[in-house]
């Protein structure tokens, strides 16, 4: 029987997930795949606290597989794969690229880290003829980068959708669903532990973002590096909005899109309204999605658990054994650089609809100002909507556009005479 030895780096719920999960396989692995997998050393900041969590936890972690040292974990001749659980950007990726160096396959979840350094990783990976998985790093157990990396490899993927942030989705979710602002339900999120203390990362969309330039690098064959992203996250949205969209048909969801036309690519992470019968538009609560099309797999969806400890174990788990099972690591086969892929042109300036919100004065001919904007700029209006608002003797605006230039739009915006009125709200549709 093959006997095989793991290092754990970090063992917090994500590390204590894949060690109860190997717990419960063990069997299963040495009946099925003649393996034995253990555990032989795992990397924590304190040993003492983190006994203790354990015990919390009635995670049964023998307390001489603990250290302080991360080369007890890198170095270690025995062991042959080595988990990252750490998160955050360092030491995690240096740790990693020790481990490799070493000639042992890594295996992280820490989409941060992968996105940060992943040409380095890789090169060593490769120069060590070893492997690096990352399957968890972006939509928990939803099995996507195997779905891009191996099965969708010989397809052209031209563009993505991806409901990734499942803190951005629960949040979004409820103010739709109960008419609640952001800032009460990003309470309420915290306190059920769904949201960090500092939801920066989530609700500004650097996760999204993360995971959203491994994705889009894996699908187009060439590097998108996480700077290539144009983002904007959830903080300025209001219920108001959410509502309105939804009287026009719309479901308001923090998409990561990526599209490839030719050589021209766009990545961006944004709050976009898609229409309310999209798959994706059902997607509620802390689930994640990905809507992939390509010229011959067409339209497909992935959706399931983006986070919590047991659905990432279980995708780790299947990470561990393919890299315990595995002769020959497969690697991406794109030029993964540090740089933007030279093929690529990125832009900013992408077809987009727009719903936008005015607060415009009430009274005869604004209407026609308004239009003679956006005309100005060759921006046609699909639809609008008139809606009584707070402040007296103005009334709130609705505009859906018809596809236009992204910059085209925020150019028609500035020509708007803010004295009758104002600008509330822009928010990007997709019409797919
Ligand atoms: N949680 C999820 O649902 C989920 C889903 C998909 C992917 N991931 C990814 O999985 C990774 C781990 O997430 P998690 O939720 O398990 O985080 P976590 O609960 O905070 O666990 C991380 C653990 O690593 C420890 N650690 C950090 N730096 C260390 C260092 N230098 N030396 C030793 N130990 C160190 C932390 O200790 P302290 O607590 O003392 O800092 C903590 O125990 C992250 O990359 C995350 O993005 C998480």
């Amino acid at each position: 029987m093959k006997q095989v030895c793991l290092g754990f780096l970090g063992c917090g719920n994500i590390g204590g997930g894949v060690y109860r999960l190997l717990g419960e396989m063990q069997e299963t692995l040495k009946e099925r795949d003649n393996i034995s997998i253990s555990v032989k050393k795992i990397l924590v900041k304190n040993i003492d606290e983190a006994v203790a969590i354990n015990e919390k936890k009635g995670l049964c972690v023998p307390r001489e597989l603990l250290t302080e040292h991360a080369e007890d974990v890198t170095g270690d001749p025995a062991i042959s794969i080595v988990c990252e659980f750490m998160g955050g950007e360092q030491p995690a990726a240096r740790f990693m690229q020790e481990a490799l160096a070493h000639g042992k396959h890594v295996i992280t979840a820490n989409k941060v880290a992968l996105a940060l350094n992943w040409d380095k990783l890789q090169a060593q990976a490769e120069e060590s003829h070893v492997g690096l998985w990352y399957e968890a790093s972006v939509g928990g157990v939803i099995p996507v980068i195997r779905v891009l990396n191996v099965n969708l490899e010989s397809d052209r993927i031209d563009r993505i959708y991806g409901i990734i942030n499942g803190t951005t989705n629960y949040i979004l979710t409820r103010m739709a669903q109960e008419g609640k602002d952001y800032d009460e339900v990003l309470q309420d999120a915290q306190r059920l532990g769904l949201a960090e203390p500092n939801p920066a990362t989530d609700v500004e969309g650097m996760d999204a973002a993360y995971k959203l330039s491994i994705l889009a690098s894996l699908a187009f064959h060439g590097r998108v590096t996480y700077e290539q992203i144009y983002r904007e996250g959830i903080t300025q949205v209001s219920a108001q909005d959410i509502a309105f969209g939804r009287e026009m048909g719309y479901t308001l969801k923090l998409l990561g899109i990526a599209k490839k036309d030719g050589d021209v690519v766009e990545t961006r992470v944004h709050p976009t309204f898609l229409p309310s019968q999209h798959p994706l538009a059902r997607v509620d609560g802390s689930l994640n999605a990905i809507f992939i099309h390509g010229t011959y797999c067409r339209d497909m969806m992935l959706q399931g658990r983006g986070a919590g400890d047991m659905p990432t174990a279980s995708a780790i788990c299947g990470d561990i054994v393919e890299a315990a099972l595995t002769e020959k690591p497969h690697y991406p086969t794109f030029r993964n650089t540090a740089h933007p892929d030279p093929a690529f042109t990125f832009t900013d300036n992408w077809q987009t609809c727009a719903y936008i919100r005015l607060s415009a004065v009430d009274r005869p001919g604004v209407l026609a100002r308004v239009s003679e904007c956006f005309a100005k700029e060759s921006v046609s209006i699909a639809s609008m909507l008139q809606k009584e608002a707070a402040d007296e003797g103005r009334a709130n605006l609705i505009i859906i556009t018809h596809p236009a230039p992204e910059q085209s739009i925020r150019r028609a915006l500035s020509l708007l005479d803010e004295s009758i009125c104002r600008l509330e709200a822009m928010i990007r549709v997709e019409q797919e």
